[in-house]
């Protein structure tokens, strides 16, 4: 029984073999690939390619799979030629625009993401058969550009900054870089967090944290171009920037009451404890050292105040 089984077997190689080794049966189907644009946008229409050479072979069929499931077929000796099968899948195939190589979809959703297949069919003698495979990211994208937070406007040498960039809902989640003066940061400046998804809809974000201590590398001209940019694959590209301006260490003389064209504060809005409590103490200082009159008294008063509310408005933050 066994024996004769192998036998068999062993006859039907020789005669593929054999066959195979026939001139213009060897020369059947080949060169089978598929053109599947890698990422599209949901609501766009997506044009997906099989080609494959025939040779002196006939075309018997042309189907195309997501996943597993068939969604078009087009075999020419058939009328129609086409046929679709709508219903198990949301896949929107205009077929005036598909025929035996080409399948036009309609108005992508997301849920179709994954594997595409074309498999090409061969009429007799040959029947060969080639299924060839490429993944179709349908992508949504994220509705704002990427936000940036935590950064100030102004920093001293050896200050650390500290921010976030995050994108916006898409799906997948965008990939984020940050940048300094144009030029891709190390991955030690960066710290990594996990994509979020939002399972309600269906969505994922991203956030990548800027951390680094500021050196005189950092700025050219007294300014820090940072800027973040969020990728999705090659149909997606917006970026975000923040110029920093360099904050230098303001020398304040001792015993000489301040000039009022030295005003020393800082513009509204702009961030740093260290700044307002050095205006603190060397004001209080001078204060003391010389004997005051009233408008260097009525001055320090004003400064009090002043980095008063400039501390509180920080704690704020
Ligand atoms: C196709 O058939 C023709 C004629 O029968 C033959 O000359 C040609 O070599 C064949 N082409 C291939 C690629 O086999
Ligand atoms: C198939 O349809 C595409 C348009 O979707 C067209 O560009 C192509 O020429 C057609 N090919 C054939 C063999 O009809
Ligand atoms: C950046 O975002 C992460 C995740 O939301 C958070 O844990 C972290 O504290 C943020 N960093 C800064 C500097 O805001
Ligand atoms: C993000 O970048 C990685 C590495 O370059 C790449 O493999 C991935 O496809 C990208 N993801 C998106 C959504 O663009």
């Amino acid at each position: 029984m066994q024996r004769s089984a192998i036998k068999l077997r062993r006859l039907l190689v020789i005669a593929a073999v054999y066959l195979a080794s026939l001139p213009g049966l060897a020369a059947g189907l080949r060169n089978v690939n598929v053109r599947i644009p890698s990422a599209v946008k949901r609501g766009d229409n997506a044009l997906l390619i099989c080609n494959y050479d025939i040779e002196n072979d006939t075309l018997y069929s042309v189907k195309w799979y997501r996943g597993r499931r068939e969604f078009y077929r087009y075999t020419p000796k058939e009328n129609p030629a086409w046929k679709t099968f709508r219903k198990i899948n949301e896949i929107d195939v205009e077929t005036t625009q598909s025929n035996a190589s080409h399948v036009f979809l309609r108005n992508v959703p997301t849920s179709i993401s994954g594997k595409f297949a074309c498999e090409v069919s061969a009429d007799a003698p040959g029947f060969d058969t080639y299924i060839v495979a490429a993944d179709m990211e349908v992508v949504e994208l994220p509705t704002q550009r990427p936000i940036i937070t935590g950064i100030h406007s102004r920093y001293r040498l050896g200050d650390v900054v500290n921010g976030n960039c995050s994108s916006d809902y898409s799906k997948p989640a965008a990939n984020l870089t940050w940048w300094i003066n144009d030029i891709q940061v190390p991955p030690n400046y960066l710290r990594i967090y996990d994509i979020q998804r939002h399972l309600a809809e269906h969505l994922e974000s991203a956030v990548l944290e800027i951390n680094f201590v500021v050196t005189v590398h950092h700025f050219i001209k007294s300014r820090m171009k940072l800027k973040c940019s969020a990728r999705i694959h090659d149909i997606y590209a917006q970026e975000t920037e923040k110029m920093i301006e360099e904050d230098r260490p303001r020398i304040l003389a001792s015993g000489r009451s301040p000039d009022i064209n030295m005003y020393p504060f800082d513009q509204p809005g702009d961030v740093d404890e260290h700044n307002e409590l050095f205006l603190i103490h060397s004001n209080v200082a001078a204060a003391r050292v010389s004997s005051p009159t009233l408008l260097q008294l009525l001055w320090s008063g004003l400064c009090l105040v002043g980095a008063w509310g400039n501390l509180n408005r920080n704690l704020e933050r």
